[in-house]
C-alpha cells in the first residue's frame, strides 16, 4: 500500500517527505483554508516536494463549474489530481475530465455503491472516508472490505485510497484490506514511527556503545579518515 499525506501544509510535507515514505498528496479545502499562502503555490510545492499525484479540489456544485475548476487546477503542476466531490454533479464532471486525461480522484465516499458509480464515471481514485464512518458508528473497516470485494470481483481499475485516517489502526485495516493507498495526517504518520521498544533499544545500544569511548573513537576515526579521502 502506498502512502500519500494529507495536508495543505508545506512545511509537513517537507519534513515528512524527507523520510522518503511518500508516494503522494491530498489536500482538501478545509485544509488550505486554514493555511496563510496561496492555495495555487502550496500545491505546486508540495507537488514538487512529492513528486507524485497531488489531489486538488474543485468546490462548484454544478458540472460545468467543476470541469472549469477541475481544468485550471490541473494546469497548477503535471503531478495534479483533479479531487471531485462524490454527487450527481461530481459523476459528470468526472466523465468530462477523465475523456480530457485528466486524472480524478473522487472524494467523500462512504459506501459500497458510491464507489462503484465513481469508478463507473472513470475515476482514477476513490477516496472512503475511514474516521468520518467511525464517527457514526458505522463499522469504517467493513465498508472498505466491502469496496474492496466489489472492485476486485468486477476487475475495477481505480483505485482505493483510505482517508480520513484517525489513528495507526486505521492505516493497518486499510493496508490488510487491499486498499492501493492510504492519505495519512502528519499526526498519523508520526505516531506510526512510535514503538517504546525502538526507542528503549536505540538508547541501550548507544549506552552499551559509548561504555567502550576507545570504540566511540574509532568509529569517528573511521568516519574522519574516509572523508578526508572522498572529500566529504
Ligand atoms: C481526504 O482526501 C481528505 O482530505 C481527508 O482524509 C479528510 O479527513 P478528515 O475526515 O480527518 O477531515
Amino acid at each position: 500500500m502506498r502512502l500519500f499525506i494529507d495536508t495543505g501544509n508545506v512545511a509537513e510535507v517537507e519534513e515528512i517527505a524527507a523520510w522518503g515514505i511518500l508516494a503522494g498528496a491530498t489536500t482538501n479545502p478545509s485544509l488550505l483554508a486554514i493555511e496563510a499562502d496561496d492555495p495555487g503555490e502550496i500545491v505546486r510545492r508540495i507537488c514538487d516536494l512529492v513528486g507524485g499525484p497531488v489531489s486538488a479540489e474543485v468546490v462548484s456544485a454544478e458540472p460545468e463549474g467543476m470541469i472549469a475548476e477541475g481544468r485550471a487546477l490541473r494546469e497548477l503542476h503535471e503531478h495534479v489530481t483533479v479531487k471531485v466531490p462524490f454527487c450527481k454533479a461530481g459523476l459528470a464532471a468526472t466523465h468530462a475530465l477523465t475523456a480530457e486525461g485528466i486524472p480524478v480522484n473522487v472524494t467523500l465516499v462512504f459506501s459500497a455503491n458510491q464507489a462503484l458509480l465513481a469508478a463507473g464515471a472513470g475515476a482514477t481514485y476513490v477516496s472512503c472516508f475511514m474516521g468520518r464512518l467511525d464517527d457514526i458508528s458505522i463499522d469504517s473497516g467493513q465498508v472498505v472490505a466491502e469496496i474492496v470485494e466489489c472492485f476486485r470481483a468486477g476487475g475495477v481499475t481505480s483505485q482505493i485510497i483510505a482517508a480520513s485516517m484517525r489513528h495507526p489502526e486505521h492505516v493497518i485495516t486499510a493496508a490488510r484490506l487491499g486498499c492501493e493507498i492510504a492519505t495519512v495526517p502528519a499526526k498519523v504518520l508520526g505516531q506510526m514511527l512510535e514503538h517504546p521498544l525502538t526507542t528503549a533499544g536505540a538508547e541501550r545500544f548507544r549506552t552499551d556503545w559509548e561504555s567502550r569511548p576507545e570504540f566511540v573513537e574509532w568509529l569517528a576515526g573511521l568516519v574522519e579518515r574516509r572523508a578526508a579521502v572522498v572529500g566529504a
